[in-house]
């Protein structure tokens, strides 16, 4: 799957010219996963919910989504990455914001926000992977954040992770938290398609659901 992926990564980065080599890649993702372990070991100790949890548990209903949309087995596995490490700029939160249970304060809510620039921070060595974690937040209707982008100008794998981790997020089990039933799930994405989401997506995954109809194979 490594593999796979760096080719993914690769391919959509580079596109016809080669400024990013696999050595400099290989490196990249090998220091990635020691971050993102030193991050977990972090977050466990704080008995805090695993927004990186959240993100492995999207990679694979994103990789459906995003084939059944592109038709594309790189470009799907590209979305995929980006969208299990979307939350990855949570790690810069104060633990106070990210922990806490009642309602944020505004400041506080500026502050959580600024995930989505972090996380693009984090992952700026690959430009065009990063910007799909930035607009993760944007909403179709242009109300959403960092940049207020609307319509086609959010990019196409932004909007898919914006379906896929709010499936997740209403749906799996989270402390001090409602988990709908997917029943409820499906009324909240489509009384929110046009709004937050990209009515066209929503349609798409209603229609194969977070398992898929897996028109590829590994
Ligand atoms: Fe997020």
């Amino acid at each position: 799957m490594k593999t796979l992926l760096m080719e993914a990564i690769l391919k959509i980065e580079n596109g016809n010219s080669k400024f990013i080599t696999e050595h400099d890649l290989s490196c990249f993702l090998t220091n990635l996963e020691r971050k993102i372990e030193d991050i977990k070991e972090e977050l466990n100790k704080n008995e805090i919910y695993n927004f990186l949890e959240h993100g492995e548990r999207i990679f694979e209903p994103t990789l459906n989504l995003a084939f059944e949309i592109t038709r594309s087995y790189t470009e799907a596995l590209f979305i995929a990455y980006a969208a299990q490490l979307h939350d990855i700029g949570k790690y810069r939160l104060p633990k106070q914001t990210l922990c806490k249970v009642d309602e944020l304060t505004k400041e506080e809510i500026n502050e959580f926000r600024k995930h989505a620039e972090y996380g693009e921070q984090f992952l700026s060595f690959l430009p065009k992977f990063s910007k799909l974690v930035r607009h993760h937040h944007e909403w179709y209707n242009g109300e959403g954040y960092p940049d207020k982008l609307k319509g086609d100008e959010i990019p196409l794998g932004s909007k898919i992770i914006a379906v896929t981790e709010c499936w997740d997020a209403m749906t799996f089990p989270r402390p001090y938290c409602i988990t709908k039933t997917p029943e409820q799930a499906k009324k909240e994405l489509k009384k929110y398609a046009g709004i937050q989401f990209d009515p066209k997506i929503v349609d798409i995954f209603l229609k194969i659901g977070s398992t898929g109809n897996k028109g590829y194979s590994i």
